[in-house]
């Protein structure tokens, strides 16, 4: 009785995304986007936030990442909730039918270890600017350290971010850096770059890496023009040694789920952004070197044995190595 409901409800899934996803005459697709998955593409960028909830829920059922839980349950007491964090749960549910969709999760624990691997190629005297930190753990888990950490994000989300810093380090009894400082930053705004840099660094200021997960995808090719010269300019200007560590530019075509089709549309109507990857390998060292960088990719292999999510949900082993490409960081530095 029990397999014949759960059978039924299966199908039932496969089915509605089946609809919901499969390429149509463009009349009928027309009609449907009009119903359900229409959108325009917005100017701001605050429709993006919601997504931080998305991936720190994530976090918190499938991994056992620091501070995964009491992030994501402090989170919800100041944020309202959004579709995103509501569909994330169902989601979740109906990967277990799709083979390799659950798979997919793991790089939101891989690209954080991975850029983690990165930054420690810049040696231990350092700062970080951390740019859209969204909900990310980083800043708890080094939040012994005393090196100079910039946490930012859009305006809302950082102070959600700081509120929640808050209330988790204390509940953890955790030792604070006081060289930690939250704030506002649009990362496409070269204006609030250069207040960023006056105000934090002045003049030249050692190794600074400037990192980033989960970002570049959401933005248009001239938003990611603009994110470019200005981390190129701040480089330039404040930390000629420095780098820009990032997992965001991994361009490896994935064959897809129908589930995870379906969610990337959910997030793309919800975030009212197209997700603009990049087309090959080739294409991010010229987007790159056109700005004046020159970039190394770095190997991840060593995060395979540090991801908590493999063991805690079950995850199929061969099929997240498959996936380990997608988060390979990109070390990024001034041409010489
Ligand atoms: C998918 S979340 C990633 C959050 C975090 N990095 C993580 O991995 O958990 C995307 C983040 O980008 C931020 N964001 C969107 N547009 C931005 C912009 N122009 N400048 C800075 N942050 C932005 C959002 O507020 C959100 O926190």
């Amino acid at each position: 009785m029990f397999n014949e409901i759960f059978s039924c409800g299966k199908k039932l899934c496969a089915r509605l995304i089946l609809v919901i996803s499969i390429p149509r005459p463009k009349a009928v697709q027309n009609l449907l986007n009009n119903l359900f998955l229409s959108f325009n593409v917005v100017e701001n960028y605050t429709k993006i936030s919601p997504t931080a909830l998305m991936v720190a829920n994530f976090r918190a059922k499938y991994t056992n990442m620091p501070y995964a839980q009491n992030i994501y349950q402090t989170a919800r007491k100041f944020k309202g909730k959004s579709f995103l964090e509501f569909i994330a749960p169902f989601l979740g549910y109906l990967a277990r039918f799709f083979p390799g969709s659950l798979e997919r999760l793991s790089s939101l624990e891989g690209r954080y270890l991975a850029t983690n691997e990165a930054i420690k190629k810049l040696g231990r005297d350092i700062s970080i600017i951390e740019i859209a930190s969204g909900l990310s753990a980083r800043s708890l888990e080094w939040a012994n350290h005393n090196f100079v950490y910039l946490e930012t994000d859009l305006p809302e989300m950082i102070k959600i971010k700081e509120q929640v810093f808050d209330e988790v380090a204390e509940s953890q009894g955790l030792k604070i850096n006081p060289n930690h400082h939250f704030l506002p930053l649009d990362a496409t705004d070269p204006s609030e770059w250069e207040k960023l840099g006056k105000k934090y660094f002045g003049k030249k200021s050692g190794k600074v890496a400037i990192i980033h997960e989960g970002l570049v995808a959401y933005l248009t090719r001239e938003e990611q023009e603009r994110l470019r010269d200005n981390i190129r300019n701040f480089l330039a200007t404040y930390s000629p040694n420095g780098a820009w560590i990032t997992t965001d530019f991994s361009t490896q075509k994935r064959k897809e789920s129908l589930l995870v089709a379906f969610a990337k549309k959910l997030i793309r109507r919800n975030t009212q952004r197209e997700f603009n990857h990049f087309e090959s390998p080739q294409d991010v060292v010229d987007f790159l070197n056109a700005g004046g960088l020159e970039v190394k990719v770095l190997d991840n292999s060593s995060v395979f044995g540090k991801l908590t999510c493999v063991k805690k949900s079950n995850m199929d082993s061969s099929k997240v190595r498959e996936g380990m490409v997608n988060y390979r960081a990109y070390y990024i530095t001034l041409k010489k």
